[in-house]
């Protein structure tokens, strides 16, 4: 098959590990016989230095004319103190919401190899560990009404009906495909959004009748994700929520650098990226670890593509490696063989 990928390295460790990435699905397209045309776009940081924005027009139209986007991570310090309307993460939202992905999947899978890396108890956490956090993307805090002056400051979470509407039924048909279990997170003892969020849930269960829903305080069930993470198989929740417990998901398993997202909508345009940032401090120093970018690509080629015999293939490729005892630093324990990013890109390519 063709396909036409955009593709933002981004800043920080962005490049280092979208080279690797990109080997890796070159190794995919030799494998199996495609044809994936790649163009690079500058947004974040890079764009502010060359355009003075950091989402350039001809980076959302060249996203829009391909097929899928992967994206690398953008942020630096060195654009901190730019004002919030031209800092790189602008660039992220302005994507995110230019481009109308609402549903944001952030899978957060256990490998029996790292289990030795999770910092809680192996009883606590058990050897399979398999979350999906499903995050709206689109709507609430980070793209509401915020302005600030000398007295004081504020931001605005908003949601229409049909925003939390069309989310919690992703979040309904991910559950149905898997433990059939869903999880709603919200604040709703406090916030207007989350009791219209918690009673659009409740009137779309009866939709779905095998899935059992149930809902949680978001305070609650960040205590819930490192007491018992193993009562957990689908998480639906805002996007705020969803960024903070990705995150805190994502150490269940490991490492942050293992975790891959996908930014989707109703079609099968979709922008994949790891969930993890910038990491300055260890950029084009070859030690960030490619994998969370690696296996975006996967879920690039089962989302976007519908090739999931690929993505299998880059899943079990990366295993290989992993068993074979290789560890970038943020996942090494003593005993391994520590490697830097192009080696692990290099492996996962040559296992393929
Ligand atoms: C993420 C990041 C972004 C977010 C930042 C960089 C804007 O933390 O993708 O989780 O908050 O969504
Ligand atoms: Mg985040």
């Amino acid at each position: 098959m063709k396909g036409r990928i955009a593709v933002i390295a981004g800043d920080g460790i962005g490049p280092d590990i979208t080279q690797e990435a990109l080997a890796v699905l070159n190794q995919v397209a030799q494998t199996f016989g495609h044809e994936f045309e790649t163009a690079g776009y500058l947004a974040g940081g890079a764009a502010l230095d060359v355009h003075n924005t950091p989402l350039p027009e001809e980076t959302l139209e060249g996203c829009k004319s391909s097929d899928a986007v992967l994206l690398g991570s953008l942020g630096g310090p060195k654009w901190d103190t730019a004002p919030s309307h031209l800092r790189p993460e602008q660039g992220l939202l302005g994507l995110r919401g230019g481009l109308g992905l609402f549903c944001n999947l952030r899978p957060a899978i256990m490998y029996k190899q790292l289990s030795g890396a999770c910092p809680l108890k192996a009883e606590v956490v058990g050897e399979d560990l398999d979350i999906m956090v499903v995050r709206e993307l689109t709507g609430g805090i980070y793209f509401g009404a915020r302005a600030r002056d000398e007295a004081g400051a504020y931001d605005t979470m908003s949601y229409t009906k049909a925003e939390i509407e069309r989310i919690l039924r992703k979040g309904f048909e991910i559950a149905g495909k898997r433990s059939k279990r869903l999880c709603s997170v919200d604040k709703a003892n406090i916030l207007s959004s989350s009791q219209l969020w918690r009673d659009t849930a409740n009137a779309l269960a009866g939709e779905y009748p095998d899935v059992e829903l149930s809902h949680l305080y978001v305070d609650n069930a960040a205590m819930q994700l490192v007491r018992n993470p193993r009562q957990f198989d689908v998480i639906v929740t805002e996007n705020m929520f969803g960024d903070i417990l990705s995150d805190e998901a994502s150490q269940i398993t490991g490492s942050i650098g293992m975790l891959p997202s996908a930014s989707l909508r109703e079609d099968s345009f979709g922008m994949y990226e790891p969930i993890h940032g910038s990491a300055p401090d260890i950029a084009g120093k070859d030690l960030a670890n490619p994998i969370a970018m690696i296996l975006s690509v996967a879920m690039m080629l089962r989302h976007t593509f519908g090739l999931n015999e690929e993505a299998v293939a880059i899943e079990e490729a990366i295993g290989r490696v992993l068993d074979e005892g290789y560890r970038t630093a943020d996942i090494y324990s003593p005993g391994m063989t520590r490697i830097g990013t192009g080696e692990m890109g290099r492996r996962i390519a040559d296992a393929l």
